[in-house]
């Protein structure tokens, strides 16, 4: 009666599940030929004795700012093997999200048992200095989604992480780059990207739909039959990706709808991925996805944002609100970041607006007792509660830009 599990592992389509992980790394970095020299040229001084270089690495969600970062350093670690000895740490701020918590899991790339209780920052990074001396290695730090830790602990620890060759001899013991999405690190620390120097920032851009399919016909080469794809299915599936330039999207396309191709195989069926496969799961997985993606609130304009944050407080506990409801709470929140309030007409515009950014929902009904018609509004795609903290986060300072 095991029937049903047949299809597992038989490979007709998927043939090795693995690249499908957003976790997977390349051998390759398809299309980002450009990027990669820019960061080459950064850590030009790292061939020699002594020497340290710095970066950070700014873009949008999806653009690859993770994988161009562990590629860089497994490439480079590579090159300069018998020349110079490289150890890289590459920590997650949003699972280490304090300066002392980076530091610990720095030190224990070194050594895993090393007892760190009781350690002060300070004496955590001494332990750090030290190992690098006994080993002999130039370190490279990767601190990826760094506006965690800023937001959380500050940028102390990126001052002793460069600091860390002072009173002793020697120099250049640790290079950092820092990984953050644009619109995030702006908002927090401008202040750390001029620091580190403008020149070391890296603005890495979203993927086109060229670049989309690019990085589809490579997932496909690695992981699929090749008799279950071609050039006009990828465009497609690139296509469905390409509004949010996003190569996580453009995986995850593709993953599911071979997953639901090789799912329908049958003796009649030809393991080929159809056009139907696609839309499906296109279909059946726009709302997850979204839900996910709190970064669709960033490029509004800070006056649509100010008509969405009313909308979230009140979505937060309320299925959905009417047009009413919006207006009188927009207007508290108008005073809470002192602008005037905008018309009735234009508000209404904002909503439209929003609604055709896919952040809410509208659909008339008729009026409790059958009297006349209302808009009825709600956010089934998104986490209200989530998207207020974002906007939160997000309006002191685009509005302080205008
Ligand atoms: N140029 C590329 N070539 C091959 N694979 C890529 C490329 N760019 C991105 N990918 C893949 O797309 C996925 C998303 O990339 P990555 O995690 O690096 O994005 P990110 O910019 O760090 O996103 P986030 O802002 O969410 O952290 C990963 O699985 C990565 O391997
Ligand atoms: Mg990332």
């Amino acid at each position: 009666m095991t029937g049903y599990l047949d299809r597992i592992g038989a490979g007709l389509v998927i043939t090795d599940p693995e690249p499908f992980n957003f976790d997977y790394v390349p051998e390759e970095l398809v299309g980002r030929e450009h990027l990669q020299r820019q960061l080459a040229m950064k850590f030009n001084v790292v061939a020699s004795p002594g020497g340290a270089a710095r970066a950070i690495i700014t873009g949008p969600v999806g653009s690859g700012k993770t994988v161009l970062a562990k590629t860089f350093c497994r490439d480079l670690q590579r090159h300069l093997s018998g020349k110079r000895s490289l150890k890289t740490v590459h920590v997650n701020c949003r699972n280490a999200s304090t300066s002392m918590r980076v530091a610990q899991r720095i030190l224990h790339q070194f050594d895993p048992g090393h007892p760190d209780r009781g350690l002060s920052l300070g004496e955590l990074l001494l332990s750090v200095r030290k190992m690098i001396r006994r080993s002999g290695v130039h370190l490279i730090v990767v601190l990826d989604e760094v506006d965690h830790m800023l937001r959380r602990s500050g940028d102390e620890l990126l001052y002793q992480l460069l600091r860390i060759d002072e009173d002793q001899e020697g120099s250049g013991s640790v290079s950092l780059v820092l990984i953050s999405q644009e619109q995030v690190l702006d908002v927090l620390e401008t202040a750390v990207i001029s620091k580190f120097g403008a020149s070391n920032h890296l603005r890495v851009p979203k993927y086109d739909l060229e670049g989309l399919q690019a990085i589809a016909t490579q997932r496909a080469r690695l992981a699929l039959s090749p008799r279950s794809w071609d050039d006009g299915i990828l465009n497609l599936i690139a296509k469905k990706a390409e509004p949010t330039g996003d190569a996580r999207r453009v995986i995850e396309v593709l993953n599911s709808a071979a997953e639901r191709c090789e799912a329908r195989q049958d003796d009649h069926s030809l393991p080929e991925i159809s056009i139907e496969d696609i839309n499906e799961v296109v279909a059946s997985s726009g709302a997850v996805y979204v839900t996910e993606r709190l970064e669709v609130v960033d490029d509004l304009p800070p006056s649509v944002m100010l008509a969405l944050l009313a909308m979230c407080r009140r979505l937060r506990n309320q299925a959905r609100m009417t047009m009413g409801e919006v207006e009188g709470l927009y207007k508290v929140v108008c005073e809470e970041y002192e602008q005037s309030p905008k018309s009735h007409t234009t508000l209404w515009k904002y909503v439209k607006t929003l609604e055709q950014e896919g952040i809410i929902d509208s659909h008339v009904a008729t009026v409790e007792g059958g009297r006349g018609r209302t808009t009825h509004l709600s956010m089934p795609n998104l986490l209200p509660t989530d998207i207020a903290g974002r906007l939160e986060l997000l309006l002191p300072k685009r509005l302080a830009r205008r």
